[in-house]
């Protein structure tokens, strides 16, 4: 090896050298996320503002370490009572997923025959490409809801207030709980390199999709998360100003 070369060598193990224990200190901070495939550091700010609904995916097989890293960080989540009222169903298999899009296109194709769908036809078309292309991806999360019932909610029931006034006034904590872990999954799987989308328009085809997947009463499916590689980056869509969502009082 020359000198010159011996140099470049050299300066090119110190500006590896950089990055590595910048990486090493923030693995010591705790802000790196780690991917089977793929390493990424990402700060909290740039994973939720770079995260956007992936609907395409690349075949390649996530591997197991990321779904549970995914999963574990979707369980960080706030949950009422600490009730951690969510269950997740990874499903890896493609027969799986493809009895699942079934299901869903038979729902659909029953709800396009109701009498009151005759002049709606151009939504239950548009509802079938927003329901069924999880099938598609090589991981799909099923996300299901336990019920949880809180010192309130046995109040109001000993008081015999109706289930419409009940969830009037409680607002059904225990899916807002799963709703935080749906939010966090998809925050992770895009920290990962990973695209997903949080969809529940599937759900219309819930009772069938519970028994495809052995989800047992009394939990119930809340959302499909299908994730992969991403082979689309969607532009972020625009969101109200804060003008318009925040107010002081
Ligand atoms: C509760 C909920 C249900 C959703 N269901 C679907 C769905 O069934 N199909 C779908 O394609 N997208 C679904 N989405 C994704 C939204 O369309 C998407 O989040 C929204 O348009 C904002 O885009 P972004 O995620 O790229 O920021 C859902 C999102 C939420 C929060």
């Amino acid at each position: 090896m020359s000198a010159v070369t011996r140099l470049r060598h050299l300066a090119g193990t110190i500006v590896r050298r950089g990055p590595l224990t910048d990486r090493r200190r923030r693995r010591a901070r705790g802000d790196r996320i780690e991917s089977a495939g793929a390493a990424a550091d990402v700060s909290f700010a740039a994973a939720v503002e770079g995260r956007a609904s992936v609907r395409r995916y690349l075949p390649d097989a996530v591997p197991r370490a990321d779904v549970q890293r995914m999963v574990a960080l979707a369980t960080r989540a706030a949950s009422a009572g600490n009730a951690q009222s969510w269950r997740f169903v990874a499903v890896e298999d493609g027969a799986t997923r493809r009895r699942m899009k079934a299901a869903v296109e038979e729902k659909l194709d029953e709800i396009g025959a109701w009498p009151e769908a005759a002049d709606l036809q151009a939504e239950v078309r548009a509802v079938r490409g927003y329901a069924t292309f999880f099938a598609e991806a090589p991981l799909v999360i099923a996300v299901c809801a336990l019920p949880y019932e809180s010192r309130i909610d046995r109040l109001l029931t000993a008081r015999g207030v109706p289930p419409d006034e009940r969830d009037r006034l409680r607002q059904r904590p225990e899916i807002q709980s799963v709703g935080a872990a749906v939010q966090l999954l998809i925050t992770a799987a895009h920290a990962l390199g990973y695209g997903g989308c949080w969809m529940s328009a599937p759900v219309i085809a819930c009772e069938a999709i519970e028994c495809i997947l052995g989800v047992e009463p009394p939990a119930r499916l809340v959302a499909l998360v299908p994730i992969g590689r991403p082979a689309q980056s969607p532009p972020p869509r625009r969101r109200l100003s804060l003008a318009e969502v925040l107010r002081f009082r």
